[in-house]
């Protein structure tokens, strides 16, 4: 199966392995955007669960590299404008937030945001899986790297984000 060099997707297999590439442009740039956001950021809990969840994600970019060669596949990126928003937001929170408890909320909801785009590509992608038959080893790598982010988006949930907003506004009331 390949994309043929029009890039049209004529056939099923076509679509799985645009959906696939389009992940792995994702994990590539997350495993970046959550560098940068284990350096900006100050709570401790937050930059603990950024810098653990980059070097997961850095397996995650590994394990879909693994797929692609299960796949016969050369591993090849397409570009979801999507990811790269979750960056400008990043640097965004950078400059116009003032205050380091709201900058540190802002982090935290750039990278919950993240893994809820994850979760969804890989959804589809696993949905797909399951209609192509596809591989039982390309599935199992794909189910890995969706399970990581789920513990991921929980483990950012439980950093409270309403509590640092709260330290913000009692100090100005
Ligand atoms: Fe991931
Ligand atoms: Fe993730």
């Amino acid at each position: 199966m390949t994309l043929d060099s029009s890039g049209d997707l004529d056939s099923p297999d076509d679509l799985f392995e645009y959906e696939l590439r389009g992940v792995y442009y994702g994990e590539r740039r997350l495993a970046d955007l959550l560098d940068e956001l284990q350096t900006s950021a100050t709570d401790s809990d937050l930059v603990d669960g950024f810098a653990s969840h980059r070097d997961e994600t850095r397996d995650h970019v590994a394990r879909l590299e693994r797929a692609f060669d299960a796949l016969g596949l050369e591993p090849r990126e397409r570009t979801v404008p999507t990811f790269d928003a979750l960056t400008e937001e990043k640097r965004t929170a950078d400059d116009e937030a003032v205050d380091e408890a709201v900058q540190n909320a802002l982090y935290n909801h750039v990278g919950r945001k993240a893994e809820r785009l994850e979760l969804t590509e890989y959804e589809g992608l696993l949905a797909l899986a399951d209609v192509l038959d596809v591989d039982d080893e390309v599935v199992d790598l794909l189910e890995r790297n969706r399970d990581e982010d789920e513990d991921a988006l929980d483990e950012l949930e439980s950093v409270s984000e309403g509590g640092q907003f709260q330290s913000f506004v009692d100090r100005l009331l």
